[in-house]
């Protein structure tokens, strides 16, 4: 497998060469595929790759930094953690950079990394093959007894197919839309799918599985969705209007209280009441004084 690798290696290395030094135009959709990682230190480098369909990728690692510049050191790849037996090879220095790539056929999803190993040192970059993820519903979604809600996932390209289920403890069930049409409507826009759930009941609430399936694999999402019955979106406002009503009374009866009082108050002090306003008048007619002595009975009133 690796023997006709080594030519497309070969290639890659003169390809990568050439554009250091010159500005040469290279077949773009043959660069398209391949991916590159520099590694430098010692931490290891993480590419992530998003792809739909099986498709044949090549990765090319480079590192420098080597010390003493040895002529060549060893490389070799893994796939999910696992060495390819075959893979093992001497990677020549050129110029102190160490550049070795591989040609991979991916089938499914997985890792792939490429490992630099000398006088006891190990580097490594992995690529990381991955479908895009979904964007669902980061908070549950509240719906009532009797409503229809409409759950929704969004993903970056749409996929051959979306599916949904509905999760049952460790379970997931299918949900066939064309079933079960009073319950289920179900709107797909290539890269978006809308699962109305109608006639709303306790039983529907729960987790949601949205799946996108691409040729090379699904990328599942979640959706929550809580059903509530009509009393308890109601049940905040009762309390606020049992404590309203409860305010209200003490205001009333306080007020019945103090307006007794007063009443009580008024009868005993009815004789100077009435001579003061009577003063008043006269005072405010006068206009001569009338304004501190004005002002000094409205204070005491
Ligand atoms: C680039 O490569 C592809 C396949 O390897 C080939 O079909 C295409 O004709 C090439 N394009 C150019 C401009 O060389
Ligand atoms: C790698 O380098 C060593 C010297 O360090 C040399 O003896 C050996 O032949 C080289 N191997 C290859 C494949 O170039
Ligand atoms: C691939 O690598 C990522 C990150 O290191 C890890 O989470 C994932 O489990 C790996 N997948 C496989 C199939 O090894
Ligand atoms: C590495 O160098 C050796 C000679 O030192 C040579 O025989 C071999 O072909 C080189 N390997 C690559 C991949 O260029
Ligand atoms: C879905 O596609 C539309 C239109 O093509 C685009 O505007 C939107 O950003 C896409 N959604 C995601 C999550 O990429
Ligand atoms: C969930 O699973 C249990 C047992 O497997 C079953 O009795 C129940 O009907 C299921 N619930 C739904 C909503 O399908
Ligand atoms: C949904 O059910 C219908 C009728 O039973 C069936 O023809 C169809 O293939 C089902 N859809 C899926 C995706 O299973
Ligand atoms: C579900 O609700 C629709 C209106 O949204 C109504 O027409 C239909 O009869 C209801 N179905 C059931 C089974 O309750």
């Amino acid at each position: 497998m690796l023997g006709s690798h080594t030519k497309t290696m070969h290639f890659f290395l003169i390809l990568l060469f050439w554009q250091g030094a010159n500005t040469v135009s290279i077949n773009s959709s043959l660069t398209e595929d391949v991916h590159k990682a520099v590694i430098s230190g010692q931490s290891e480098v993480i590419e992530k790759i998003e792809i739909l369909e099986p498709q044949t990728k090549v990765f090319s690692c480079e590192t420098t930094n080597v010390p003493n510049k040895p002529p060549n050191i060893s490389g070799y790849w893994k796939k999910n953690g696992a060495a390819i037996e075959s893979s093992q090879q001497a990677v020549n220095n050129t110029d102190g950079k160490y550049i070795f790539s591989g040609t991979f056929n991916m089938e499914d999803l997985g890792n792939y990394s490429c490992v630099f190993s000398f006088s006891e040192n190990v580097r490594q970059a992995t690529f990381v093959l991955n479908v895009p993820a979904i964007k669902g519903a980061d908070k549950p979604i509240v719906s009532y007894i009797g409503d229809s809600v409409v759950l929704k996932c969004e993903i970056k390209y749409g996929p051959k197919t979306w599916e949904w289920f509905k999760v049952n403890g460790t379970e997931k069930e299918f949900i066939n839309a064309t079933v079960d049409t009073s319950k289920y409507k179900l709107c797909i826009e290539t890269n978006v799918t809308k699962l109305t759930v109608m006639n709303l009941t306790k039983e529907d609430a729960g987790k949601y599985l949205c799946s996108a399936v691409y040729d090379i694999g699904p990328s599942q999402g979640h959706v929550e969705l809580k059903v509530l019955s009509f009393t308890e979106p109601l049940k905040p406002f009762l309390a606020i209007a049992a404590e309203v009503v409860v305010l209200v009374t003490l205001i009333l009866l306080y007020e019945r209280q103090s307006r007794s009082r007063k009443q009580d108050s008024e009868t005993t002090e009815n004789g100077p009441q009435s001579e003061q306003t009577s003063k008043l008048t006269q005072d405010e007619s006068n206009g001569t004084d009338g304004g501190s002595s004005t002002r000094h009975r409205r204070v005491e009133q």
